[in-house]
């Protein structure tokens, strides 16, 4: 039987691998052109040594504490030219992509549907036969070329793929060279090329409540991540709290409300900071975490928006006293920053 195994680079770089359960994942690795970092092969060096953020795997006993100690295996440390895969796995790899003979891949496609949501968000789907071979982390972006120029920009996939579509949930900055595309000139059937997937910000094995915090379009990674929630299920309460700063900003609590339905221990709170705004709970994402959602520190917390706000929740939680036993993040930064 076939795994799939995302192995994610320090670059950021995805790229996934087809490992049979026969085989090493360094072998499959190498099998499939990408050169991770190897050795010996025997278990005696550790220069293969990465980290197994998901995944169950057969590490058999034919390597020496040298190159990992117990405590790494415990940890979740592996060795890739001995571990053999029993599930779909995600290794982290401490090498670039570049090193390991590989790079971000580039897809053709182009789009399905274009929609403004809002004054401030708008929605982009697109879709090609080449994207049914796009696989990538729930909570991972591309980069989107902006259809006649040369620049690119990132965006969070809001959606899994499904037949060769995937979605984002885009700002609309005035004047932005992708804002002013998709808000003037984009149309169904317009070409556009993406590279990726790209980040380290995605959906780990989920073995605690989860607290997910979204400033904005900020949203758009968690959409996808509750795509996967639904579909594999989950044992531990999960809560979002999305915070934007208009009325007019507050988008897909339809979807929200839909994912609520489904996943039986979901809950999500939004909030307006507009002190003028009509909906019922004002204020930003910090003023509506409650000590039950940090859990005494047992649970893992995943945040993304504008860098502002990313900093300001980050430094609020540090306040709080309490460390989360995992914190993951990703700012929104602008292309010129
Ligand atoms: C990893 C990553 C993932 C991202 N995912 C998403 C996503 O899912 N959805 C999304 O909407 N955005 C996302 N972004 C931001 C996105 O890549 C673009 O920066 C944004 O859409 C603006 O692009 P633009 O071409 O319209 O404007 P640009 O032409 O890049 O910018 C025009 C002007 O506006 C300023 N500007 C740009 N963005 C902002 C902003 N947010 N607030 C204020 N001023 C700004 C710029 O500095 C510049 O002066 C992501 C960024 C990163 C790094
Ligand atoms: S390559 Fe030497 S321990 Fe794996």
């Amino acid at each position: 039987m076939n795994f799939q195994i995302a192995l994610n680079f320090e670059d950021g770089v995805t790229r996934f691998i087809e490992a049979g359960g026969h085989e090493t994942v360094a072998d499959a690795a190498y099998r499939q052109g990408i050169n991770i970092p190897l050795d010996c092969r025997d278990g005696a060096c550790g220069t293969c040594k990465c980290f197994a953020e998901a995944g169950r795997y057969d590490m058999g006993d034919n390597f020496i504490e040298d190159a990992l100690s117990a405590d790494e295996l415990a940890q979740g440390y592996v060795l890739t030219c001995q571990m053999r895969a029993e599930s779909d796995c995600v290794v982290r790899v401490p090498a670039g992509s570049q090193v390991c003979k590989t790079e971000q891949a580039n897809f053709q496609a182009s789009i399905s549907a274009v929609r403004q949501l809002s004054e401030s968000t708008i929605a982009l789907s697109v879709k090609g036969e080449a994207l049914s071979k796009l696989a990538f982390l729930p909570g991972q972006y591309v980069n989107l070329q902006v259809p006649g120029s040369e620049q690119t920009r990132a965006y969070s996939f809001s959606s899994l793929q499904k037949n060769g579509e995937v979605s984002f949930l885009i700002r609309n900055v005035p004047g932005g060279l992708m804002s002013s595309f998709l808000t003037g000139l984009a149309k169904a059937g317009d070409s556009m090329n993406l590279a990726g997937p790209l980040g380290s910000f995605y959906l780990r094995e989920i073995k605690r409540p989860l607290l997910l915090l979204a400033g904005g379009t900020g949203l758009a990674p968690f959409t996808a991540m509750l795509e996967k929630i639904a579909e594999q299920g989950c044992d531990h309460p999960v809560h979002l709290i999305y915070g934007v700063t208009n009325d007019f900003d507050l988008v897909e609590i339809d979807r929200l409300e839909a994912f609520a339905a489904r996943i039986p221990d979901f809950s999500f709170g939004a909030c307006v900071a507009n002190p003028l705004s009509a909906h019922p709970l004002k204020g930003y994402v910090t003023q509506h975490i409650e000590p039950r959602h940090l859990n005494e520190g047992d649970v893992d917390v995943y945040l993304c928006g504008p860098p502002p706000m990313v900093e300001a929740v980050s430094q609020y939680i540090r306040e709080q006293g309490i460390t989360p036993a995992n914190f993951y993040y990703e700012k929104f930064a602008a292309a010129a920053a």
